[in-house]
């Protein structure tokens, strides 16, 4: 392994056209502030950057449809992010932007500097340009037929129908999204990135030298490299960007994906004078922390221009994560199925380290993973009240009510206490091993171990029991029991450093240096602890119930604005009309039919007959709602057995966008077997 002196962590630059949500944390916030929380507390030199990501088409299209400018866009979205990491203790060094005048320059000179090196091809493609507004047009400014599923509404770069990866060229009957005309194709300049030529270097510095990378990693590298590499374009026909420093290149700034990397140099810049030393020295290590979206920018593209330019360092390992779904479902920015950090730190304030708890818990670090509220208020429940608040709430209270809150001096020991505080002390090798891999899912486990040790020495040692007969004793099991939690917030608060922070107050202490876990005088006989208060607090099952209402409101709108109505069918003869026999019935009983979920039993009078009829609709109504009611039903339709009954007709049902069915009544009362027609 080799020797570092110093760290350079970095984690992905969110975009600023829309806040974070639970997937970027779990998938890379949450995971990096651990890893560097880890590292200052071991005295190492670290410096952790990050940023907004400010440039990019998606950007220019959300100002477009607002009606304000992209950097308006910017300004509204990096202020929402930066304030809500900050409140959830995301501790970055420094959290910058790429709108800044540090990263123009230093964007704008290792263009210049990989420009001059000869780094780069010119190539002149043909691109869509709209004559009317005069520009070029990013291939998601184009929409038009998509030649593999025939939706009219295809972007030029991607069909949202068929999922299709598409180029702007590929579209039927293209329109500009400017201005509605048919865009024209025109010559245009463009700098590339020489991928290929790069390839044998990367082939072996990733497949031979990083053997230790996750495999989600390293699998999807050597896929991209087993491919082959291409060219890629650096530069953009764009408004919006860092303009491209080269003679001739008016109206061209460098694509969002070139500059926005170097946005982790120029912050670097910002936070240190020092800056040189963590981007230029071999023995520094560099991290980079992504999602799996990123995998090729970070492990390919990025790497090969710092390999171009010649004066960097490349990155020591990127622990890109998988992605966390939300209920079962994707998340979706555009379907607002996501749990954004903003609302949440609204919705549930104080509530910081269960968030970061439970996706520290359940973080997709090896495969895809499901965020549910329920496992959020159980994680809470059973895990940070029941194990971890209510060790520490045991020690600190029986300390007050035995020792007036003060540290009491140990007598001799048994070998069970040394047993108790040798677990303590695996503990702490195994988290280093665990977060300096990159598997801090495991190290929040281990983390945890070290409440269930203090939990298990408390409930075999009973100190509650013998305090009449042997005070030394007791004396001896709280003054380890309060050992162990000073240990234990050392070790929580890489992870919930909020309540790390409580805790040490509670203890009446400042926060120890990482390598005192498992130490026998943390707190030193005859010491004043703080007043004991609960670290965690159950969460009520109304509280979830809201987070799930939400939610379903947001799928209620989404189910309402994707909703078209069927296309019509088929056309058919007024003879096949005339031969359904749809009548006006009413309904004299109806009974729930036992143990299925959807099934009414449904006694009708049809006018010429009193007849059974087995309906679907148990979910949307109750048998007592259905009584009395006056429906439409088609009387001659081939009866059919359900369930063990004889059903005959069918009562006719709106099905609504969202699902809900709708029985269809006359408009007013008329007399039983009137037909329909
Ligand atoms: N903005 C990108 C995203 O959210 C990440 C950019 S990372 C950087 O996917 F390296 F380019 F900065
Ligand atoms: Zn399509």
């Amino acid at each position: 392994m080799k020797e570092y002196k110093r760290y350079l962590i970095t984690s992905a630059l969110p975009y600023a056209n829309g806040p974070v949500h639970i997937g970027h944390l779990a998938g890379v916030y949450i995971p990096s502030d651990i890893y560097v929380r880890y590292l200052r507390n071991r005295g190492a030199d670290v410096k952790w950057v990050c940023g907004s990501d400010e440039h990019g088409v998606p950007i220019t299209i959300k100002a477009r449809k607002e009606g304000v400018t992209p950097q308006d866009i910017v300004d509204k979205y990096n202020k929402i992010i930066k304030d809500s990491f900050e409140q959830l203790g995301i501790s970055f060094d420094i959290y910058s932007r790429t709108s800044s005048t540090t990263h123009a320059k230093t964007a704008s000179d290792f263009f210049r500097h990989l420009y001059d090196k000869g780094e780069f091809i010119e190539q002149e493609t043909e691109q869509y340009y709209d004559e009317e507004a005069g520009q070029f047009l990013a291939d998601r400014y184009i929409t038009g037929t998509c030649p593999h599923c025939g939706n009219e509404r295809a972007y030029g770069d991607q069909c949202e129908a068929c999922g299709t990866t598409l180029s702007a060229t590929d579209l039927i009957n293209p329109k500009s999204a400017i201005s509605g005309s048919a865009p024209v194709l025109k010559k245009t300049k463009h700098w590339f990135l020489p991928l290929d030529k790069h390839e044998p270097f990367l082939r072996k510095w990733i497949l031979e030298e990083h053997k230790e990378w996750k495999p989600n990693v390293y699998g999807q590298c050597k896929s991209w490299l087993d491919q082959g590499l291409q060219p890629r374009a650096v530069s953009r026909d764009l408004n919006w960007g860092i303009p491209v420093p080269v003679e001739g290149a008016e109206g061209k700034v460098l694509y969002v994906w070139f500059d926005a990397p170097i946005g982790y140099i120029s912050a670097t810049k910002d936070l240190t004078p020092d800056w040189e030393k963590y981007w230029k020295s071999p023995d520094t290590k560099m991290v980079h922390f992504i999602g799996k979206d990123n995998i090729v920018f970070h492990c390919i593209v990025f790497p090969a221009m710092l390999k171009a330019h010649g004066d960097f360092i490349l990155p020591d390992n990127v622990p890109a994560n998988e992605f966390l779904n939300l209920e079962g479902d994707k998340i979706s920015t555009s379907r607002n199925w996501a749990v954004w950090l903003h609302e949440y730190l609204e919705d549930l304030p104080g509530k910081q380290d269960v968030l970061r708890y439970v996706l520290c818990a359940g973080a997709p670090e090896t495969k895809d993973n499901d965020f549910t509220w329920r496992d959020f208020q159980a994680r809470n429940n059973n895990e940070l009240v029941a194990i971890l608040g209510n060790f520490v709430n045991r020690a600190l209270v029986l300390t007050g009510k035995y020792f007036e809150g003060k540290v009491p001096a140990r007598g001799e020991l048994t070998d069970f206490d040394k047993e108790i505080m040798g677990q303590v002390a695996d503990s702490k090798k195994a988290l280093e091993e665990y977060i300096e891999n990159y598997r801090f899912r495991d190290a929040l486990k281990e983390m945890m171990n070290i409440a269930r040790a203090g939990n298990k020495y408390l409930a075999d040692t009973e100190p509650w029991k013998l305090f009449k007969e042997d005070p030394q004793r007791v004396a001896t099991i709280l003054n380890l029991s309060l050992q162990i939690t000073a240990s234990l917030s050392i070790a929580m608060e890489p992870f919930i450093p909020f309540s790390a922070a409580k805790l040490d107050k509670m203890l009446g202490i400042e926060h120890q240096a990482w390598d005192r876990i498992g130490e026998y005088d943390i707190l030193p006989v005859g010491h004043t602890l703080g007043k004991a208060e609960l670290l965690f607090e159950k969460i009520d099952d109304s509280v979830i119930e809201a987070q799930l209402a939400k939610l379903e409101a947001a799928k209620e709108l989404n189910a309402a604005a994707g909703y078209t109505p069927a296309e019509q069918k088929e056309l058919i003869s007024y003879d096949d009309f005339q031969k359904m026999d749809i009548r006006v019935a009413r309904v004299i009983a109806a009974e729930k039919i036992a143990k299925t979920k959807k099934l009414l039993k449904l006694t009708i009078d049809t006018g010429i007959d009193k007849r059974v009829i087995v309906s679907g609709i148990a979910e949307h109504y109750t048998a007592e709602q259905m009584v009395g009611k006056q429906i439409l039903v088609l009387v001659n339709l081939q009866p059919r057995e359900l369930k063990g009954i004889m059903s005959q007709g069918m009562i006719l049902m709106v099905e609504d966008y969202n699902g809900r069915l709708v029985a269809v009544s006359p408009e007013d009362n008329v007399r039983e077997g009137t037909c329909v027609g």
